[in-house]
Protein backbone atom coordinates (compact mmCIF):
# COMPACT_ATOMS: atom_id res chain seq x y z
CA UNK A 1 0.00 0.00 0.00
CA UNK A 2 1.50 3.44 -0.74
CA UNK A 3 0.47 6.98 1.71
CA UNK A 4 -2.83 8.43 0.43
CA UNK A 5 -3.25 12.32 0.37
CA UNK A 6 -6.85 13.29 1.28
CA UNK A 7 -8.88 15.75 -1.00
CA UNK A 8 -11.21 18.18 0.61
CA UNK A 9 -13.86 15.51 0.57
CA UNK A 10 -11.19 12.96 2.53
CA UNK A 11 -10.83 15.08 5.12
CA UNK A 12 -13.89 15.97 5.67
CA UNK A 13 -14.81 12.19 6.36
CA UNK A 14 -11.54 12.19 8.16
CA UNK A 15 -12.45 15.14 10.80
CA UNK A 16 -15.69 13.65 11.18
CA UNK A 17 -14.32 9.99 12.09
CA UNK A 18 -12.08 11.35 14.56
CA UNK A 19 -14.39 13.31 16.70
CA UNK A 20 -16.23 10.25 16.86
CA UNK A 21 -13.43 8.09 17.90
CA UNK A 22 -12.99 10.39 20.79
CA UNK A 23 -16.36 10.94 21.29
CA UNK A 24 -16.28 7.54 22.80
CA UNK A 25 -13.67 8.21 25.20
CA UNK A 26 -15.52 10.90 26.35
CA UNK A 27 -18.59 8.59 26.89
CA UNK A 28 -16.49 6.05 28.84
CA UNK A 29 -14.63 8.14 31.19
CA UNK A 30 -17.11 7.84 33.64
CA UNK A 31 -17.43 3.88 33.69
CA UNK A 32 -13.58 3.52 34.50
CA UNK A 33 -14.08 2.92 38.31
CA UNK A 34 -12.64 -0.07 40.61
CA UNK A 35 -14.56 -3.03 40.40
CA UNK A 36 -16.21 -2.66 36.48
CA UNK A 37 -14.68 -4.78 34.23
CA UNK A 38 -13.34 -4.17 30.47
CA UNK A 39 -15.57 -6.41 29.17
CA UNK A 40 -18.49 -4.25 30.67
CA UNK A 41 -16.41 -0.93 28.82
CA UNK A 42 -15.95 -2.83 25.60
CA UNK A 43 -19.81 -3.66 25.80
CA UNK A 44 -20.82 -0.05 26.30
CA UNK A 45 -18.16 1.18 23.72
CA UNK A 46 -19.51 -1.36 21.36
CA UNK A 47 -23.52 -0.17 21.39
CA UNK A 48 -22.14 3.60 21.43
CA UNK A 49 -20.06 3.25 18.21
CA UNK A 50 -22.99 1.07 16.60
CA UNK A 51 -26.16 2.12 17.94
CA UNK A 52 -25.82 6.09 18.64
CA UNK A 53 -22.93 7.08 16.20
CA UNK A 54 -23.49 4.74 13.84
CA UNK A 55 -20.10 3.42 13.14
CA UNK A 56 -18.39 0.47 12.90
CA UNK A 57 -15.67 -0.75 15.54
CA UNK A 58 -12.89 -1.56 13.39
CA UNK A 59 -10.79 -3.73 15.80
CA UNK A 60 -13.85 -6.04 16.06
CA UNK A 61 -12.93 -9.15 13.74
CA UNK A 62 -9.36 -7.12 12.57
CA UNK A 63 -6.59 -9.28 11.03
CA UNK A 64 -3.89 -6.26 10.69
CA UNK A 65 -0.43 -7.92 10.47
CA UNK A 66 -1.76 -11.43 9.46
CA UNK A 67 -3.02 -12.12 13.05
CA UNK A 68 -6.13 -13.75 14.23
CA UNK A 69 -8.93 -12.06 14.01
CA UNK A 70 -9.25 -9.50 17.27
CA UNK A 71 -12.10 -10.56 19.03
CA UNK A 72 -13.61 -7.17 20.59
CA UNK A 73 -14.28 -3.68 19.76
CA UNK A 74 -11.89 -1.74 21.44
CA UNK A 75 -8.49 -2.29 23.27
CA UNK A 76 -8.06 -2.49 26.76
CA UNK A 77 -4.16 -2.42 27.90
CA UNK A 78 -3.82 -1.73 31.84
CA UNK A 79 -0.08 -1.45 33.63
CA UNK A 80 2.77 -3.24 32.31
CA UNK A 81 0.57 -4.53 29.22
CA UNK A 82 1.94 -2.28 26.21
CA UNK A 83 -0.91 -2.45 23.62
CA UNK A 84 -3.70 -4.71 22.33
CA UNK A 85 -4.98 -6.19 25.52
CA UNK A 86 -8.19 -8.04 25.18
CA UNK A 87 -11.01 -6.77 27.47
CA UNK A 88 -11.93 -9.71 29.73
CA UNK A 89 -14.14 -10.03 33.04
CA UNK A 90 -11.47 -9.37 35.57
CA UNK A 91 -12.10 -6.33 37.65
CA UNK A 92 -10.28 -3.15 37.16
CA UNK A 93 -8.60 -2.34 40.68
CA UNK A 94 -8.00 1.12 42.44
CA UNK A 95 -4.38 2.59 41.32
CA UNK A 96 -4.47 0.69 37.83
CA UNK A 97 -3.57 2.70 34.74
CA UNK A 98 -5.24 1.58 31.82
CA UNK A 99 -5.14 2.54 28.03
CA UNK A 100 -8.38 2.91 26.35
CA UNK A 101 -8.00 2.50 21.88
CA UNK A 102 -10.69 3.42 20.30
CA UNK A 103 -11.02 3.26 16.24
CA UNK A 104 -14.30 3.97 14.52
CA UNK A 105 -14.89 3.69 10.75
CA UNK A 106 -17.84 6.40 9.37
CA UNK A 107 -18.68 6.32 5.93
CA UNK A 108 -15.60 4.32 5.19
CA UNK A 109 -12.89 6.82 6.91
CA UNK A 110 -11.50 5.67 10.36
CA UNK A 111 -10.47 7.80 13.35
CA UNK A 112 -7.84 5.86 15.92
CA UNK A 113 -7.24 7.61 19.28
CA UNK A 114 -6.22 6.51 22.41
CA UNK A 115 -5.78 7.91 25.94
CA UNK A 116 -4.88 7.00 29.43
CA UNK A 117 -7.34 6.45 32.81
CA UNK A 118 -6.41 6.45 36.20
CA UNK A 119 -8.86 3.97 38.15
CA UNK A 120 -9.34 5.71 41.29
CA UNK A 121 -6.22 6.97 42.77
CA UNK A 122 -3.04 6.05 40.95
CA UNK A 123 0.92 6.39 42.96
CA UNK A 124 2.98 9.33 41.61
CA UNK A 125 4.62 7.54 39.58
CA UNK A 126 1.98 6.07 37.40
CA UNK A 127 0.77 9.49 37.24
CA UNK A 128 4.44 10.86 36.31
CA UNK A 129 4.27 8.25 33.44
CA UNK A 130 0.89 9.07 32.03
CA UNK A 131 1.68 12.78 31.75
CA UNK A 132 5.38 12.51 30.55
CA UNK A 133 4.05 10.16 27.86
CA UNK A 134 0.67 12.53 26.99
CA UNK A 135 3.48 15.16 26.43
CA UNK A 136 5.41 13.07 24.49
CA UNK A 137 2.92 12.54 21.79
CA UNK A 138 2.22 16.24 21.60
CA UNK A 139 6.24 17.02 21.41
CA UNK A 140 5.70 15.01 18.05
CA UNK A 141 2.59 16.62 16.80
CA UNK A 142 4.10 20.00 17.04
CA UNK A 143 6.40 19.02 14.23
CA UNK A 144 4.07 18.31 11.80
CA UNK A 145 3.97 20.36 9.13
CA UNK A 146 4.72 19.84 5.30
CA UNK A 147 8.50 19.74 4.45
CA UNK A 148 9.20 18.20 7.72
CA UNK A 149 10.18 14.64 8.16
CA UNK A 150 8.99 12.14 10.08
CA UNK A 151 12.33 11.31 11.60
CA UNK A 152 11.84 14.43 13.59
CA UNK A 153 8.73 13.31 15.02
CA UNK A 154 10.38 10.29 16.83
CA UNK A 155 13.21 12.10 17.56
CA UNK A 156 11.14 14.82 19.14
CA UNK A 157 9.52 12.06 21.49
CA UNK A 158 12.78 10.20 22.12
CA UNK A 159 14.45 13.29 22.89
CA UNK A 160 11.79 14.03 26.03
CA UNK A 161 10.86 10.75 27.07
CA UNK A 162 14.32 9.65 27.48
CA UNK A 163 14.97 12.66 28.86
CA UNK A 164 12.33 12.08 31.75
CA UNK A 165 14.32 8.82 32.39
CA UNK A 166 11.87 6.76 30.13
CA UNK A 167 12.35 4.08 27.32
CA UNK A 168 10.23 4.16 23.87
CA UNK A 169 9.05 1.06 22.42
CA UNK A 170 10.39 0.27 19.02
CA UNK A 171 8.59 -2.53 17.71
CA UNK A 172 4.95 -0.80 17.27
CA UNK A 173 4.44 2.97 15.43
CA UNK A 174 1.83 5.02 14.64
CA UNK A 175 0.48 4.89 11.23
CA UNK A 176 -1.15 6.46 8.04
CA UNK A 177 -4.93 5.89 8.38
CA UNK A 178 -7.62 6.80 6.01
CA UNK A 179 -10.05 4.43 4.29
CA UNK A 180 -7.74 2.08 5.65
CA UNK A 181 -7.07 1.00 9.17
CA UNK A 182 -3.27 0.88 9.19
CA UNK A 183 -1.95 2.28 6.05
CA UNK A 184 1.58 3.84 5.03
CA UNK A 185 3.63 5.03 6.15
CA UNK A 186 5.23 4.00 9.54
CA UNK A 187 5.19 6.70 12.00
CA UNK A 188 8.05 5.34 14.45
CA UNK A 189 8.67 7.18 17.81
CA UNK A 190 11.76 7.33 17.59
CA UNK A 191 14.71 8.52 14.95
CA UNK A 192 16.79 11.40 13.64
CA UNK A 193 15.78 14.09 12.42
CA UNK A 194 15.55 15.34 8.99
CA UNK A 195 15.47 11.38 7.91
CA UNK A 196 12.56 9.47 6.58
CA UNK A 197 9.44 10.15 4.67
CA UNK A 198 8.80 14.29 3.75
CA UNK A 199 5.59 15.24 4.86
CA UNK A 200 3.00 16.04 2.98
CA UNK A 201 -0.25 18.30 2.95
CA UNK A 202 -2.91 16.11 3.24
CA UNK A 203 -1.53 13.14 4.63
CA UNK A 204 -3.15 11.57 7.59
CA UNK A 205 -1.40 9.51 10.34
CA UNK A 206 -1.75 8.27 14.02
CA UNK A 207 1.10 9.45 16.92
CA UNK A 208 0.96 7.26 19.48
CA UNK A 209 3.98 6.80 21.26
CA UNK A 210 4.39 3.91 23.70
CA UNK A 211 6.43 4.78 26.63
CA UNK A 212 7.81 2.47 29.36
CA UNK A 213 9.27 3.28 32.90
CA UNK A 214 11.54 0.69 32.80
CA UNK A 215 13.39 -0.98 29.96
CA UNK A 216 12.11 -0.73 26.13
CA UNK A 217 11.90 -4.41 25.50
CA UNK A 218 8.46 -6.05 24.93
CA UNK A 219 7.01 -9.60 24.73
CA UNK A 220 4.02 -11.48 24.38
CA UNK A 221 2.08 -11.37 27.30
CA UNK A 222 1.50 -14.60 29.04
CA UNK A 223 -2.53 -15.01 27.78
CA UNK A 224 -0.70 -15.88 24.59
CA UNK A 225 -3.98 -15.07 23.01
CA UNK A 226 -1.70 -13.41 19.73
CA UNK A 227 -2.43 -9.81 20.96
CA UNK A 228 -1.52 -8.76 24.14
CA UNK A 229 1.69 -7.28 24.58
CA UNK A 230 3.52 -6.70 27.94
CA UNK A 231 6.94 -4.80 28.70
CA UNK A 232 9.80 -7.66 29.60
CA UNK A 233 10.78 -6.24 32.85
CA UNK A 234 7.48 -5.90 33.86
CA UNK A 235 7.09 -2.12 34.54
CA UNK A 236 4.79 0.45 33.84
CA UNK A 237 3.62 1.11 30.72
CA UNK A 238 1.47 4.39 29.06
CA UNK A 239 0.53 5.16 25.47
CA UNK A 240 -1.61 8.35 24.37
CA UNK A 241 -2.99 8.52 20.47
CA UNK A 242 -4.11 10.90 17.97
CA UNK A 243 -4.88 10.94 14.35
CA UNK A 244 -3.50 13.83 12.77
CA UNK A 245 -3.98 16.06 9.19
CA UNK A 246 -0.76 17.38 7.64
CA UNK A 247 -1.91 21.15 6.93
CA UNK A 248 -0.47 24.33 4.43
CA UNK A 249 1.20 25.46 7.31
CA UNK A 250 1.28 22.55 10.23
CA UNK A 251 -1.32 20.20 11.28
CA UNK A 252 -4.60 19.48 12.66
CA UNK A 253 -5.45 16.91 15.23
CA UNK A 254 -8.38 15.46 14.20
CA UNK A 255 -9.65 13.67 17.39
CA UNK A 256 -9.75 16.05 19.95
CA UNK A 257 -13.71 16.09 21.74
CA UNK A 258 -14.81 18.29 24.65
CA UNK A 259 -13.82 15.69 26.95
CA UNK A 260 -10.19 15.28 26.35
CA UNK A 261 -7.28 16.61 28.72
CA UNK A 262 -6.25 19.84 27.87
CA UNK A 263 -3.38 20.79 25.03
CA UNK A 264 -0.14 21.28 27.05
CA UNK A 265 0.99 24.84 27.15
CA UNK A 266 4.19 24.34 24.77
CA UNK A 267 2.11 23.18 21.98
CA UNK A 268 -1.10 25.31 22.54
CA UNK A 269 0.61 28.43 21.40
CA UNK A 270 0.09 27.38 18.26
CA UNK A 271 0.27 30.38 15.35
N1 LIG B 1 -5.91 0.98 17.47
C1 LIG B 1 -4.65 0.30 17.37
C2 LIG B 1 -3.71 1.30 16.72
O1 LIG B 1 -3.59 2.35 17.24
C3 LIG B 1 -4.71 -0.95 16.57
C4 LIG B 1 -5.49 -2.00 17.22
S1 LIG B 1 -5.57 -3.35 16.18
C5 LIG B 1 -6.58 -4.39 17.05
O2 LIG B 1 -3.15 1.14 15.68
F1 LIG B 1 -6.93 -5.30 16.24
F2 LIG B 1 -5.92 -4.81 18.08
F3 LIG B 1 -7.63 -3.70 17.45
CO1 LIG C 1 -3.27 3.67 15.65
CO1 LIG D 1 -5.35 3.07 18.15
Amino acid sequence: MTITYKDAQGIAGMRIAGKLAAEVLDYLQPFIVPGATTNEIDRLAHVYMTEVQGCIAAPLNYTGGGNKPYPKSICTSINHQVCHGIPNDKPLKRGDILNVDITVIKDGWHGDTSRMFLVGEASIAAKRLCAITYEAMWHGIKMVKPGAHLGDIGFAIQQFAEGQGFSVVREFCGHGIGQGFHEEPQVLHYGRPGTLEKLVEGMTFTIEPMINAGRKEIKEGPEKDGWTIVTKDHSLSAQWEHTVLVTPTGYEVLTLSAGGPAIPAFAAAKT
